[in-house]
């Protein structure tokens, strides 16, 4: 643009300074005053969200930050690999039994320590009931299913129990020893290097669509699984649903899994209803089967968001403690000495061929010691929360009602209170009447303990049972660092290399 063109839009050179200068001072001046109104404004809410109320004794500690509370901490210390930290610090510095602060955007009580746990799982839908971040709910519950998770878990009590009682489990012993040799031979025999997590989520997996609804074609089983990451990250996610946004994208990973689930579903139901198929056993035929208390079968998609759920709640924690049996199992000959004594003896008297059956599994006393060491130390889960039904009162302290509550392994498990040398890999903890009543929680405890805890630990033994007469491994990375996020992992995902026996 020429001079001569500027000068007259814009008047003489001094004005159009004046008016920029104006200009300037304008937008300096109204910067400062919505700055001074923001900060004001965010220290209001700080004092505010801080506040401690006077009527109340609540208990000690603070809420950290508006919204985010202490969430960064939380998840940033798990990132390091010291997720214990968060529960450590406080406990010195407010209370050993319970302390405030907030997470999930929720003004929340951590509970910690064998006591507090006991309150708590004993008072289970007496002074709190079980609760999920809305996240969890979100993803996990359709939006065409009206129930919420509470009245999911009411529901998946009915059923569940049928499909994961003792004689049911002995059933699926046979069925998981096929699937660990055909997993093994597949991707672990060729080959003599492997990285263990995801190979044991394949074979975790694999399980589950077999059990929970018969599905073994592969194809169908990796369909299912590649949308499960984006549902993991979404979880416990920032609750922004908006494209791109980590829950957007687990909200639609949800969904497709769904889509995949309903026409299993839907032709399950039409082929027993015809007659033309016998209830399976398994978990799908066990949810077509069973009716509320006014006689009525559920929908296809409440049947739909329940296998979801459990496939979540099952297939990742199973497969990160075979992951962290294999790891301990590398660094500690001794205990892998013992492990394989134990499970030679057991295929020494089968001959190689025989399946596993349930009198075996009984025999595997000692790898059953270290796989709860494993859950001690590596716990695939951190802990629960609940929701506070009617105020309270617990060391002194009042727990108003609405406030959530958070127990938390870590309060126990590397305590050395409960646990001597709390840092040591040692499966001889669990020998005789092993450690003390609420100390030891990888699966919680009271009415809403996991109930597919036995399930759980009968895959891992089967596998490690296949593993371990077959193989013998060391770690690739010898110092390989482990997160939590929130479960543990390895970051290198666990390479080791195979040597056969
Ligand atoms: C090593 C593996 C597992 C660990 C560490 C684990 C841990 C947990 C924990 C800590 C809870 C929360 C308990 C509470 O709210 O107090 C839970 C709940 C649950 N788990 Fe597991 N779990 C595992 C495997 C499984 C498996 C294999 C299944 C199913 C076959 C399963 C099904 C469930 C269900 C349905 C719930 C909800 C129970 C309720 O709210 O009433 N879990 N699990």
């Amino acid at each position: 643009m020429s001079k001569a063109i500027y000068a007259r839009l814009t008047g003489s050179g001094f004005s159009t300074f004046v008016l920029c200068f104006a200009f300037a001072m304008n937008l300096f001046l109204s910067s400062l005053l919505f700055l001074g109104v923001l900060s004001s404004f965010i220290f209001l809410i700080f004092i505010f969200h801080n506040r401690r109320p006077n009527s109340l004794n609540l208990p000690p500690g603070k809420k950290g930050w508006p919204v985010l509370g202490e969430a960064v901490e939380f998840v940033s210390l798990g990132r390091k690999g010291n997720p214990e930290k968060f529960i450590d610090d406080r406990k010195k510095k407010y209370s050993s039994e319970l302390f405030k602060t907030s997470l999930a955007g929720e003004n929340m009580v951590v509970f910690c320590g064998a006591s507090a746990n006991k309150f708590l799982f004993s008072n289970e839908n007496k002074l709190v009931v079980s609760w999920w971040p809305p996240t969890i709910e979100k993803i996990t519950i359709s939006s065409k299913n009206t129930t919420n998770t509470i009245g999911e878990t009411k529901q998946m009590r009915r059923y569940l129990p049928e499909f994961l009682k003792p004689e049911a489990l002995q059933r699926y012993v046979e069925v998981m020893d096929c699937m660990a040799r055909y997993q093994l031979e597949a991707e672990w025999i060729p080959n003599t290097q492997v990285k263990v997590l995801p190979l044991s989520k394949k074979y975790t997996f694999a399980v589950a669509c077999k059990l929970f609804m018969n599905v073994e074609d592969s194809e169908q089983v990796t369909r299912f699984a590649h949308p499960f990451t984006s549902v993991m990250a979404g979880l416990l996610s920032v609750p922004i649903n908006f494209p791109g946004t980590a829950f957007n994208r687990g909200i639609r990973a949800a969904n497709r899994i769904r889509e995949e689930l309903l026409p299993i579903i839907r032709q399950r139901r039409s082929l027993l209803s015809e007659k033309k198929e016998m209830a399976t056993g398994d978990l799908l035929s066990h949810m077509l089967l069973a009716t509320d208390e006014d006689g009525k079968f559920m929908s296809e998609m409440e049947i739909a968001d329940k296998i979801l759920g459990l496939l979540l709640a099952s297939h990742d924690t199973t497969s990160t403690v075979i992951t962290f049996v294999i790891y301990y199992l590398a660094d500690h000959p001794r205990v892998y000495a013992q492990v394989l004594e134990e499970q030679m003896e057991i295929r020494k008297s089968k001959g190689p061929e025989k399946m596993l059956n349930w009198d075996d599994i009984q025999k595997m006393k000692y790898s059953r010691n270290v796989v709860n060491e494993v859950l001690r130390l590596a716990p695939p889960s951190q802990g629960a929360f609940k929701e506070v039904i009617s105020d309270f009162t617990f060391a002194g302290f009042t727990i108003p009602k609405g406030w959530k509550v958070h127990w938390s392994v870590y309060s126990t498990h590397k305590d050395p209170k409960y646990f001597l040398n709390p840092e040591k890999f040692d499966p001889s903890r669990f020998e005789g009447s092993g450690p003390l009543p609420f100390t030891f929680v990888p699966f919680g405890g009271g009415p809403r303990m996991c109930p597919g805890s036995e399930f759980a630990r009968l895959e891992i033994l089967i596998f490690i049972h296949n593993l371990v007469t077959k193989f013998k491994w060391k770690k690739i990375i010898p110092d390989e660092k482990v997160i939590f996020d929130p479960a543990p992992i390895p970051v290198n995902d666990l390479p080791i290399r195979l040597a056969s026996l």
